[in-house]
């Protein structure tokens, strides 16, 4: 909010409205003055006010409609209603759609200046709870990334380092390995920290949801559009949009959301007047984008404009280091959240998830710990909590209670397996520590993967 607000005043009445306008100005509101319903539509559409003074009756756009209009765009402004041919029903009409005060003509201009003080003090009373409870969420909402790997620390470090710049960032790894919590990251980093974090899986919506979603439509821009809607792009303004899957935007997009981030404007659907916005745009994906360049799914010059800074994060299995550490956090995290008094994993799990190679990455982690807290009804998640396939993770494969006993072959697969992977699937060196012949382990190996080819 400027220093005491931004005013809007309309009123077909010439020497009304300068009146108002002098009088507003004198007290130290920023004032802009138009004499017609549809000037004041058009501006209302197109920049924000904190209060909005206009007559009631005027020709084609009247009061009424710039009511409404403020209702809809700018849920947060207050309007006052002014008129001349004082009926109470008008009064009463315009009190019901949310206006703040009614006052009649004549005016004296002391009782308008009194009235408008107080709809600027509301205002700003308002915004101050709002941004102390912002505050408050904001400390209870820190973003935590937890680590102890040097590559990761030097991602953290660049990501501190950069998000105070407005910089665009794409955020790249394999699902699951935290890419949406480094775009919060990087937001709550940013000076833009108290503005909004706007998330848009592009991958979540048919293309013409996702342009009437990001970019808003005018009133009547198609049928069904009975009134105008504001985009996301318009709504994180002045914040961070974090766009989730970018590859999955439609080519024409891919065009308007260039022109987004070259102009920094927008432009509604149906709508010939662009809007200005002030955006930092981190985009993220799990597929290779050079490649996706290449293959014509993302357009080259769409990618040079996010692709500023990559943050590229390594997969869980590349930093292994990290696996005990996160299951400490995600146990404190899940004991509380559900109510339980674990204190530990047992060893042999921490052994057993050392040897997994997590394709699902943090967020299986965090999945297996959840699940580990669930069903233990000790005071330490044991092998016999994990699922069965990561018991079989190990060599010896421990059944659950109740469950079936897992075969020789069944264990000797795993066993294979899991030697190959210790090795880094060096088969030679495999085949010496199982004492077999390399060709009966690579024959051994042939079968199984046409078996998961077969079930899978
Ligand atoms: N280093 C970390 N510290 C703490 N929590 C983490 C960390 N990395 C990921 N997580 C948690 O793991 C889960 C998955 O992370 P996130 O949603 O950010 O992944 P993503 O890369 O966006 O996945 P996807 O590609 O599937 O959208 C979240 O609950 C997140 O809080
Ligand atoms: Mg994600």
């Amino acid at each position: 909010m400027s220093e005491k607000g931004k005013l809007l005043i309309v009123d077909d009445e010439a020497v009304a409205l300068r009146n108002l306008e002098r009088v507003m100005n004198k007290a130290g509101y920023q004032v802009t003055a138009v004499q017609s319903g549809e000037e004041a539509l058009a501006l209302l559409e197109t920049q924000e006010f904190e209060l909005l003074l206009t007559d009631l009756r005027m020709e084609k756009v009247d009061g009424m409609r710039l009511l409404k209009t403020c209702r809809e765009l700018h849920p947060d402004s207050e309007v006052i209603m002014i008129t001349g041919y004082a009926s109470a029903q008008s009064a009463v009409d315009a009190m019901k759609q949310g206006a703040f005060y009614y006052i009649t003509k004549p005016f004296r201009l002391d009782e308008v200046r009194k009235v408008v003080a107080e709809a600027m003090e509301k205002i700003r009373l308002r915004n101050e709870n709002r941004n102390l409870k912002q505050q408050i969420e904001a400390l209870q909402d820190q973003v935590k990334i937890v680590t102890q790997d040097s590559g990761m620390l030097s991602l953290l470090g660049l990501a501190r380092q950069i998000a105070p710049t407005d910089c665009n960032v794409l955020v790249v790894g394999e699902s699951g390995t935290g890419k949406e919590l480094f775009a919060r990251y990087l937001h709550q980093q940013s000076t833009r920290h108290d503005g909004p974090y706007v998330a848009v899986n592009c991958g979540a919506f048919s293309k013409d949801l996702l342009a009437n979603e990001l970019f808003g439509h005018e009133k009547d821009a198609f049928t069904g559009a009975h009134s105008l809607k504001k985009g996301l792009i318009e709504t994180a303004s002045g914040g961070s949009l974090f766009l989730d899957e970018v590859t999955e935007m439609s080519p024409d997009m891919q065009v308007k959301l260039l022109r987004v981030i070259q102009e920094n404007e927008v432009l509604r659907l149906g709508a010939t007047q662009p809007i200005k916005v002030d955006l930092r745009v981190i985009a993220a994906t799990n597929h290779d984008l050079a490649e996706a360049v290449r293959n014509g799914v993302l357009r080259q010059d769409l990618y040079f404009r996010l692709n500023v800074v990559t943050l590229s994060i390594p997969p869980l299995a590349k930093r292994k280091g990290d696996i005990p550490l996160l299951a400490q956090y995600f146990l404190q995290k899940y004991t509380v959240q559900m109510n339980k008094t674990l204190t530990g994993i047992a060893p042999e799990v921490l052994e057993a998830l050392q040897r997994y190679d997590f394709p699902g990455n943090v967020r299986e982690l965090e999945n297996i710990i959840a699940r580990g807290c669930a069903v233990s009804s000790g005071e330490r998640i044991e092998l016999a909590n994990l699922s069965e396939e990561l018991r079989q993770q190990d060599g010896i494969t421990i059944p659950g209670k109740g469950e079936k006993f897992p075969t020789l072959e069944q264990q000797e697969r795993t066993y294979i397996r899991w030697v190959l992977n210790e090795l880094d699937g060096n088969q030679t060196a495999a085949a010496t520590a199982l004492g077999i012949n390399r060709s009966s382990l690579w024959r051994k190996l042939k079968t199984y993967e046409e078996e998961s080819n077969n079930n899978g």
